[in-house]
């Protein structure tokens, strides 16, 4: 049962309501008393009403969106991410079991190529350190209620969960800085054409001995690089609408921009991982090339047929 002491509690409760009740009264609830059935059910409704606050939205007590906006989260992103980075990871390994690395049909020769400049690699390990960064953070923040926060006890789980919420949030911007200039500086090799349509026929010979012709860019890496401007860009740009509250966006504007970037992002996530997979333990050698900037012969001719002539072709000419 409730019971009252007058009159310290009684006081209280009117203060709250000339406080906060009578700053949202909403325009059309037409009550004449406060918190009346009436009134809660406008609310309820999401209807906007009155308030010496002049921010956005903020005469709307409740946002109504909010629930389909939970929904989507939760029901949908929440779980087919969950399958999708999962699924992915699963058929990597099954892949790598039944298939191993791709290496070299001949041996080195020892001559060097270079495939990479200073600044490409420079780039490139900026953005991949940023975004594995990001990745770790934002999966945190999405799944991390889930089992991290059991397993780390309330209080470490706070202050991680902090680092990654300020990680993310100040990282994000330098990651869409990298990601553009990475996407303007490797576009030229990343037009499709009729040998990739061939090599994506020949399944990208990741079985078998066959090695489907490709320029300095393969099917797949173009794929990737694609997957990365148009999806990418998606993430950077609902991203910076999540980072930067100051330009009037309203509730379902970040609502929206919350579920693009989710989304989005878990896209990535996935397929980075076979992208990460196919540059180290899945091909012999193609990690040398980030690393160092220069490739084997072999590498070169095995992988990038079209390219290693057109290298030999204009060195032989100089
Ligand atoms: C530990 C993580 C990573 C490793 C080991 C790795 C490895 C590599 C290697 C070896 C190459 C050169 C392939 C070649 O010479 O043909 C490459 C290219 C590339 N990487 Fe990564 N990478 C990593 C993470 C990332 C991330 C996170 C991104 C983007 C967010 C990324 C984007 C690219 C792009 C766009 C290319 C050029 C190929 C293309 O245009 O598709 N990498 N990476």
């Amino acid at each position: 049962m409730l019971r009252i002491k007058w009159p310290s509690q009684i006081l209280l409760v009117l203060a709250l309501i000339f406080s906060g009740f009578a700053n949202a009264t909403p325009s059309d609830a037409k009550v004449a008393g406060f918190a009346g059935a009436d009134y809660w059910q406008v609310v309820k409704k999401g209807d906007t009403g009155r308030t010496q606050d002049q921010g956005a939205e903020a005469g709307q007590l409740i946002n109504v969106k909010g629930e389909e906006w939970r929904y989507w989260r939760n029901q949908w992103i929440t779980p087919a991410g969950a399958y999708a980075i999962g699924g992915t990871l699963a058929l990597l390994a099954i892949f790598y079991l039944l298939v191993g690395q791709k290496k070299l049909d001949h041996p080195r020769t020892g001559n060097l190529i270079e495939r990479w400049k200073r600044l490409d690699r420079a780039n490139h390990w900026t953005v991949a350190v940023l975004f594995i960064i990001l990745a770790v953070s934002g999966l945190s923040i999405l799944y991390g209620k889930f089992f991290l926060r059991t397993a780390l006890g309330d209080s470490l789980w706070a202050n991680y969960i902090m680092l990654c919420k300020l990680a993310h949030n100040y990282l994000g911007p330098l990651f869409v800085i990298g990601l553009l200039f990475m996407i303007v500086r490797w576009i030229k090799h990343n037009f499709f054409n009729r040998t990739d349509l061939m090599w994506f026929l020949k399944g990208g010979g990741i079985i078998g001995k066959a090695h489907p012709s490709a320029g300095y860019m393969n099917g797949g890496e173009k794929v990737w690089f694609w997957l990365l401007t148009i999806v990418g860009i998606i993430v950077c740009a609902s991203g910076l609408v999540l980072d930067f509250q100051n330009f009037g966006q309203v509730r379902e504007t970040m609502q929206i921009a919350n579920l693009l970037h989710a989304a989005g992002s878990l896209i990535l996530i996935a397929a980075s991982f076979g992208h990460i997979y196919i540059g180290t333990i899945g091909t012999e050698g193609a990690l040398e090339g980030m690393k160092t900037g220069y490739v084997d012969e072999t590498w070169a001719k095995q992988h990038h047929d079209l390219w290693y002539e057109e290298v030999k072709g204009k060195s032989s000419n100089d």
